[in-house]
């Protein structure tokens, strides 16, 4: 069994480094190394994420291994090559899972490559694929970049959390050393207890749109349930963090979207007035309503006082009027 399972580390590790070589030394990686050099990938970032180039063959991948002595079914055991019924004779046919693509490797925490995303050079669907959950890879357990970013998490007691490769490659080029990323799902809560083991604080900084909120709102919870003090950063309105980097540059995201990221109430709090319109008088009074329950929620008396002061100054609403709301916000607990 150990066996058969480092067998699979060896076809995994061997892509990984065919991939990277065609990406950086052949002209089949040309179109992919314009593509990230467009999208503002250094050579040397190229070269720390050994990023790779899948080309667009059917068999590419396929051929180098059964060469270097792997079975299809290895192969398919590791993620890196499909099968398909071709019909009438019922023979079956492999190929390469990954086609046209740039590759982004997926490391174990001990830095052993165990499974790959790759994205499209343009348009088209799926946009990006990752490797399926084979016996090296499961993916509600693994964070993306953890055994890079492991040493800054610890020094800096924080850890920044995204939802994209492209954000975690965009952000270490920016000289932000500690960003990790689910690999296209919600945060689980093992990898909230990975974050946990290696910093007290966490930011979640996910794409600006509505799906990448209320991702930062389950993930929230989930962090907040291990105990993290997690802060939620904010960018204009339909960007991610690759983006803002681009338009704004490194300081600009340092200074601005990370050391201003909000504290979790003041996140709820921003999260609920999205939801209202505030010229309205109604739209207010519901508004201050919910913010008082989420304030009556908080663990901390100072806490508490703290955002129920705020909201008094805010809306001009006695302190008292907040605190006899509160107190039946919390009663109704
Ligand atoms: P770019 O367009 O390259 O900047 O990617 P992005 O990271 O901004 O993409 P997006 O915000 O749409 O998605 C965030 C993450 O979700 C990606 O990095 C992937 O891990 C994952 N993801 C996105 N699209 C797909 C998809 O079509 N299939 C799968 N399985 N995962 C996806
Ligand atoms: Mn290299
Ligand atoms: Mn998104
Ligand atoms: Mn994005
Ligand atoms: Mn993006």
């Amino acid at each position: 069994e150990e066996k058969r399972r480092q067998r699979l580390r060896e076809a995994v590790e061997l892509a990984a480094r065919l991939f990277h070589h065609l990406l950086m030394n052949t002209e089949h990686g040309e179109e992919a190394r314009d593509y990230l050099t467009r999208r503002g990938i250094q050579r040397s970032t190229m070269e720390e994420f050994q990023l790779g180039y899948a080309p667009d063959s059917y068999r590419f991948l396929l051929s180098f291994l059964k060469r270097r002595g792997f079975q299809e079914e290895e192969l398919i055991n590791a993620g890196l090559i499909a099968q398909r019924d071709t019909s009438a004779n019922g023979v079956l046919s492999y190929y390469d899972r990954f086609r046209g693509r740039v590759m982004f490797p997926i490391h174990d925490s001990q830095g052993r490559v165990i499974a790959f995303g790759g994205r499209l050079l343009g348009e088209g669907r799926p946009k990006y694929l990752n490797s399926p959950e084979t016996p090296l890879f499961h993916k509600g357990k693994f964070l993306f970049n953890l055994h890079r970013a492991r040493k800054s998490i610890r020094k800096q007691n924080q850890a920044v959390l995204f939802e994209g490769y492209m954000d975690v490659i965009a952000a270490w080029q920016a000289g932000v050393t500690h960003g990790v990323a689910t690999l296209g799902t919600a945060l689980t809560d093992s990898q909230a207890q990975v974050i946990r083991r290696n910093a007290e604080t966490a930011i979640i900084c996910y794409d600006s749109d509505t799906a990448g909120q209320q991702a930062a709102d389950r993930g929230l919870d989930v962090l907040k349930n291990r105990e993290c003090i997690v802060k939620v950063a904010q960018m204009p309105h339909g960007m991610d963090p690759d983006d803002y980097i681009g338009r704004f540059g490194s300081q600009a995201f340092i200074d601005k979207v990370l050391a201003q990221a909000l504290p979790f109430t003041a996140f709820k709090l921003e999260t609920l007035k999205k939801n209202v319109d505030l010229k309205d008088e109604d739209e207010r009074m519901q508004y201050l309503t919910q913010a008082v329950e989420v304030v009556a929620q908080l663990p901390r008396a100072i806490e508490r006082d703290h955002y129920l002061r705020r909201l008094s100054e805010e809306f001009g609403i006695s302190l008292d009027a907040l605190k006899q709301e509160q107190r039946k916000a919390a009663s109704k607990k």
